[in-house]
């Protein structure tokens, strides 16, 4: 096979690594690719993923047969659509399943319809309704844009000004989602799809906001864990039960099922498991945990799934725990400079470095974005996984380099 994957992030270096060793793949490339992929893959840096005419052509040139979106922009876009028209195969969704999560609105009545457990919500298109519903409610409420925001569109807060203000900046482009708060503890739940049936990959958290004790701004995560050591057996039973095959059931019901990967982002409540939000991709940073932890060859799990083969597929997972941990630059999540020398990157063994929006100038590895890189520990349990990323995080070297401390420490609900 002939294999481009989407994005320069390091979810998909994690996701170019796992195709690099695969015996199924003749050739690999990625667009646009950072300088991490770069070493194990072709970059196409010129090709913009989300330019469904430039993929397109990108697969034609390259005599591409297997297209792997990493994140929802392409999705969002209509690369999937345009893959399909060309015959190329592509694990991502199209347009109409993408709106689970390109619009909370849409996920919202998605799960309200078919009984799938969520914080109950109510959607506004006018500010007045809204300015109406913050006055008179009593209860705490999470605020959220619509539409796609890159992780920064949720508002978690009780001063009914800064509500109003979110609101009334979100209205003036979007509809808003108003929601119940709910409190226990986060999982991020994996599922592999090829449109018929389903495979649960292990369970993982991710580590939202910027500083210790889940204190600070939220993020795009700043660390991650697979499995999550402290999801009991009979709170992932009822995800299982309760939200997973609800979910598939409902997407065949109403004909959004499709080739590619079901992200739920779940809250563990005392009521039972309920839905924070659903997303057409791997998130990031728990792919760079996940994907190492997949044991069976990932080009041929693939295929099985674009020949929606998935449920004859032996997946094979290792029982190792693995912890990652994302190094940022400074002033993330707020603004930061980019084009930052990287003086000096861990090699060890049971030890991934996976690069986020790096390029390489001069011959040396420069900052591209906000995070930069997740350093991932792998171990035969939770604790050796820890040990083992953060003894490496003090040999990423770059000026400016900073990590949170408490990656793998349990995640407390509010
Ligand atoms: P979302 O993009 O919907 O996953 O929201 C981003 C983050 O906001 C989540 O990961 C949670 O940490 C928080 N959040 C979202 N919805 C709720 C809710 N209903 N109750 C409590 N926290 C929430
Ligand atoms: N880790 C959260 C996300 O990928 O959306």
């Amino acid at each position: 096979m002939r294999v481009l994957v989407l994005g320069n992030g390091a979810r998909e270096h994690a996701l170019t690594h796992k195709f690099a060793q695969s015996r199924r793949i003749s050739a690999l490339y990625v667009a646009p690719g950072n300088a991490g992929t770069d070493e194990i893959a072709t970059n196409l840096q010129d090709v913009n993923p989300t330019d469904t005419t430039a993929v397109v052509r990108a697969c034609r040139d390259n005599r591409v047969n297997m297209v792997f979106i990493g994140g929802e922009e392409p999705s969002a876009a209509g690369v999937a659509n345009a893959l399909e028209q060309e015959g190329i195969a592509c694990i991502g969704p199209g347009l109409q399943s993408t709106r689970l999560e390109s619009s909370k609105a849409f996920a919202k009545e998605f799960m309200e319809r078919n009984s799938i457990p969520t914080a109950s919500a109510r959607t506004f298109t006018s500010y007045t309704d809204f300015e109406k519903h913050i006055r008179k409610c009593r209860k705490r409420v999470v605020l959220k844009k619509s539409g796609l925001a890159a992780g920064k569109g949720v508002l978690e807060s009780t001063d009914t000004d800064e509500m109003l203000e979110f609101g009334r900046t979100v209205l003036e482009s979007d509809s808003l989602v108003v929601e119940e708060h709910l409190a226990g503890y986060e999982v991020s739940v994996f599922a592999l799809t090829d449109g018929v049936s389903y495979t649960l990959l292990p369970s993982c958290a991710d580590y939202k906001k910027a500083h210790e004790g889940s204190t600070g701004p939220n993020t795009g995560g700043m660390g991650a864990v697979c499995p999550v050591p402290w999801l009991e057996a009979d709170a992932w039973n009822r995800i299982c039960s309760e939200v997973v095959e609800p979910t598939f059931s409902a997407l065949r019901a109403e004909e959004l099922s499709y080739i590619g990967v079901l992200y739920f982002g779940i809250m563990v409540t005392e009521d039972g498991p309920k839905v924070l939000e659903f997303n057409v991709r791997f998130g990031d940073p728990e792919a760079q945990v996940l994907l190492p932890l997949v044991k069976c060859d990932f080009g041929s799990l693939c295929e099985a799934m674009v020949q929606r083969k998935l449920a004859e597929f032996p997946i094979e997972i290792s029982g190792k725990s693995a912890v990652g941990v994302v190094i940022a630059a400074a002033g993330y999540p707020g603004s930061y400079k980019t084009g930052v020398a990287v003086e000096q990157l861990p090699a060890r063994d049971g030890v991934f470095v996976f690069h986020a929006a790096t390029a390489r100038k001069s011959g040396k590895v420069v900052t591209g974005g906000g995070r930069c890189f997740t350093v991932v520990g792998m171990g035969r349990e939770h604790l050796d996984a820890l040990n083992a990323a953060y003894a490496a995080v003090p040999e990423v070297k770059f000026r400016g380099a900073w990590c949170r401390k408490d990656i793998g420490g349990k995640i407390f609900g509010a």
